[in-house]
């Protein structure tokens, strides 16, 4: 063993920082200030809960075209015929969903009911990719007539899509989901066929030797908020062995792979440790595993790439804008009393240490479907000079599992502090409920920075109209 004294060195990393440089590297250490988030592109975040109430949605026009412009330019720099469709279920609000459009994304959805609002927003059914476990007849019979690109499922969808297109003069292209693992836990089995134990191939046979079908797209998507750039070069690796494979065979080179989507954004799930620059890889990261994998290809057998992103787009560009409506205690550490039962265990030590104070906000988990995974941030819209504890974010739901967050630190706040959750911009809205409140007003900040209303806060009859009274109830006693 050397036992040579070595004198310590400092290198710039440990400025980096500089006084919370300790508490980003240890776990117990507390940062001395709080983060902060006084103004969204440039409008203060207090005037525009003054002007369009509280809780918020806010979405940034500039946020969500700078992740477009820096994705696309990450992959056609390396991979030039790279397309792009938007995932609407992440976000299907009409203002983010055209964002994209213009941006050139097409759409990808995974109902009739997404399928229905793509069309309304002017997007032709040539440019849809449909996915998805469960596609109605009805709304198959209109995207074949449409000429969707369906990305088929399952065996039965295959079937049914054989017989609806039995009467076609011109093959339809069609794409199949295929799932692999990548190296990924769990691997999403649920969805298409498996590549491993041949069926992705059986499947591809069948759509072959059918004169009304043309194998178009083999596709899959690994998961989301995916970490390891290398599960996708994997990905892209399995899918280029399956088209080579059925090139050998049957002499028909499937002319697009579509990778799905799964890139992370800047948010941490519970127990990481941040910030999330340093431990999400950036686009260009995705981008090489990727593109080196089909660059490796001879130019004439390199197919059309594709992806169906989601989280990576939107989520860094919403933002969720709440008040602390009240203050209260916690009860008496667990730790102190004996009769600790499982779940206060759990509670207590899993879920964060012994908050001090709790707020409660007018925001809570009917907006927050993600708040279960993600640490959300809470960030105080003003700086407040006072030492940061442990609090606890509670929502304003009869509903004691309504929890934002439940151990952060934070400085002490007041009843009427504005506070900004974020990132949450992916799948939050899309997913909220309308359980006991009216969900809030969406705004989006437009590239001119001027905030207009995308979505207006519910209102009795939004949530009433579908409703039918029967004449013998329709009168008091
Ligand atoms: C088929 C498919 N494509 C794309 C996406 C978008 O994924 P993400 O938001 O992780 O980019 C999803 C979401 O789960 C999906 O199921």
């Amino acid at each position: 063993m050397n036992r040579d004294y070595l004198p310590p060195s400092i290198g710039p990393e440990l400025g980096r920082q500089a006084l919370d440089a300790a508490a980003d590297r240890n776990l117990y250490a507390r940062g001395t200030r709080a983060p902060t988030l006084f103004e969204i592109d440039g409008i203060p975040v207090a005037s525009l809960v003054e002007q369009f109430g509280s809780p918020l949605f806010v979405f940034s026009e500039h946020g969500l075209r700078e992740k477009a412009r820096r994705m696309r330019e990450a992959f056609r720099s390396r991979y030039e015929d790279t397309n792009f469709a938007w995932s609407y279920k992440t976000n299907y609000l009409n203002a983010v969903c055209q964002v994209f459009h213009q941006e050139g994304w097409t759409a990808e959805v995974v109902s009739d009911f997404e399928y229905e609002k793509a069309r309304k927003l002017g997007i032709p059914g040539k440019d849809i990719i449909f996915n998805g476990p469960y596609k109605s007849r009805s709304i198959l019979e209109l995207a074949i007539s449409e000429g969707a690109l369906i990305q088929i499922d399952n065996w039965d969808e295959l079937g049914l899509i054989e017989e609806l297109t039995r009467h076609l003069r011109k093959p339809l292209d069609i794409g199949i989901r295929v799932w692999l693992d990548a190296g990924i836990r769990p691997v999403w089995s649920k969805f298409g066929f498996a590549i491993e134990s041949g069926e992705a191939g059986r499947a591809a046979e069948r759509i072959l030797k059918n004169p009304h079908l043309r194998l178009h797209t083999f596709h899959t998507h690994i998961g989301t908020y995916i970490l390891d750039p290398n599960a996708y070069s994997v990905a892209a690796t399995k899918l280029v062995a399956l088209r080579e494979q059925i090139f050998v065979e049957h002499q028909h080179l499937v002319p697009c792979l579509n990778l799905g989507g799964g890139f992370p954004s800047q948010s941490l799930l519970h127990g990481m440790e941040g910030p999330a620059e340093r431990t999400i890889p950036p686009i260009e990261a995705y981008a090489d595993a990727i593109t080196e994998v089909l660059n490796r290809l001879p130019p004439k057998k390199r197919p059309q790439l594709r992806f169906e992103s989601g989280r990576h787009l939107v989520d860094n560009a919403g933002y969720l804008l709440t008040s602390v409506v009240a203050i209260k205690g916690v009860r008496d550490p667990l730790t102190l009393n004996s009769n600790l039962t499982g779940r206060d265990y759990k509670e207590q030590t899993l879920l964060g240490e012994d908050a001090r104070a709790s707020y409660v906000l007018d925001a809570g988990i009917n907006l927050l479907y993600t708040a279960a995974w993600y640490q959300i941030d809470a960030l105080p819209s003003r700086s407040i000079n006072a030492p940061l504890s442990t609090a606890r974010l509670y929502g304003p739901l009869c509903m004691a599992i309504d929890v934002v967050r439940y151990s952060i630190d934070l400085p002490p706040l007041n009843v009427g502090e504005v506070i900004t959750l974020y990132p949450v911009g992916a799948y939050n809205l899309s997913q909220s409920m309308q359980f006991i409140s009216y969900r809030p007003a969406v705004v989006m900040i437009g590239a001119n920075g001027k905030p207009e209303i995308i979505r207006t806060r519910e209102v009795l009859d939004d949530v009433q109209r579908p409703e039918r009274l029967p004449a013998h109830l329709n009168k008091m006693p």
